[in-house]
């Protein structure tokens, strides 16, 4: 049965983007790429620091921070609640000497980014969680802020509440916003559209560092942790290889270890887009039927600055920024929309 999964996979057609063989053949740095459309802004914002010969992990956090900043359905406070409609955010950040911190389950605190740097460079933890990374947060300088819904959020959990029916699947926030099932790169009305904000860079040195934050899935259990927050899930940098980060359905990212599988598939000699391509059919081949409701993406970077992205749904986007280019690129899929 394995086996037949694997043919069924590896005879879809895949376009060239992510398969992408030419190489570079001296490093591309610094630069920088960041999950969906919205990355493009928050790469300009760390580019500041990146540009200027600043340092990735400096960069990242920079990023995330404007990220978090703005008014929208899945990062920051202004983002879509849990069902009991409280906003808790998750984060992660890690650097090129595996030095890493996160928080999960945050509430009222503005930059979960910020917080979970400080959980890596003054505690000997990696991850603080609920009410205890609140505490840590406000004995670090974090202001606590009103525990109040974004006028979109308040709409939006007014709309799930008609029906609160509880499914655990992601882009379930954005599923009335686009067309279909899925999240689009762009809703209607041009908007860019995303959910977890994953970013990873390489400093003009060579050091690579990424960030992720997000309120994890709209309407999720009271107390859920996704990926975002979970080294080697949502996020992994290992500055000899490469680096990772993810979207999509956090439990399902979480099952494979997602973004170190994705590493370790570079350090065997694969591509960014490969190695990405490679962990989505280790997530799909479990259950390709259950697959088609979901969605997950990868994208990843390497030593020598080659970058790429695999996602089971087509809609994934990521968004790249170096001294040659500046883009958002759809990635490849297995399944269009649910449709092989
Ligand atoms: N990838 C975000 C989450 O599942 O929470």
């Amino acid at each position: 049965m394995k086996r037949r999964r694997f043919i069924q996979l590896s005879s879809l057609s895949v376009p060239a983007f992510t398969v992408k063989s030419v190489r570079n053949k001296t490093p591309v740095k610094p630069i920088i790429v960041s999950t969906w459309a919205d990355g493009k802004r928050v790469n300009q914002e760390a580019w500041k620091i990146l540009g200027n010969n600043g340092r990735a992990l400096d960069a990242v956090e920079s990023g995330a921070r404007w990220m978090e900043d703005q008014q929208n359905c899945c990062v920051g406070l202004g983002a879509n609640p849990d069902r009991d409609g409280i906003v808790s955010l998750d984060s992660s950040i890690m650097d090129e000497h595996a030095n890493c911190g996160a928080v999960a389950a945050i509430q009222r605190i503005k930059h979960p980014v910020s917080v979970a740097r400080k959980v890596m460079e003054l505690t000997p933890h990696v991850l603080i969680v609920g009410k205890g990374a609140q505490e840590f947060a406000l004995k670090n300088g974090f202001a606590l802020e009103p525990q109040t819904l974004s006028e979109p959020a308040k709409k939006a959990y007014e709309e799930w509440l008609k029906k609160s029916q509880y499914k655990p699947e992601i882009n379930i926030e954005n599923k009335d916003a686009g067309n279909g099932p899925f999240a689009p790169a762009y809703l209607d009305d041009g908007t860019p559209n995303h959910d977890t904000m994953g970013i990873v860079a390489m400093g003009a040195d060579g050091n690579m560092s990424g960030a992720v934050t997000t309120s994890g899935m709209g309407f999720k259990m009271h107390g859920r942790v996704g990926d975002s927050p979970i080294i080697g899930a949502g996020l992994f940098v290992d500055n000899e290889v490469g680096a990772a980060t993810s979207s999509g359905l956090g439990e399902e990212v979480i099952r494979v270890c997602g973004t170190h599988l994705v590493v370790e598939f570079m350090r065997m000699g694969y591509s960014p887009g490969m190695a990405c391509r490679k962990a989505v059919e280790r997530i799909v081949n479990r259950d390709p039927e259950r697959a088609k409701g979901f969605q997950v993406g990868f994208l990843a970077l390497d030593k020598m600055g080659n970058y790429g992205a695999f996602a089971v749904q087509k809609g994934f986007v990521i968004s790249v920024k170096s001294n040659n280019e500046e883009k958002i690129i759809p990635a490849d899929y297995i399944y269009d929309y649910g449709v092989t």
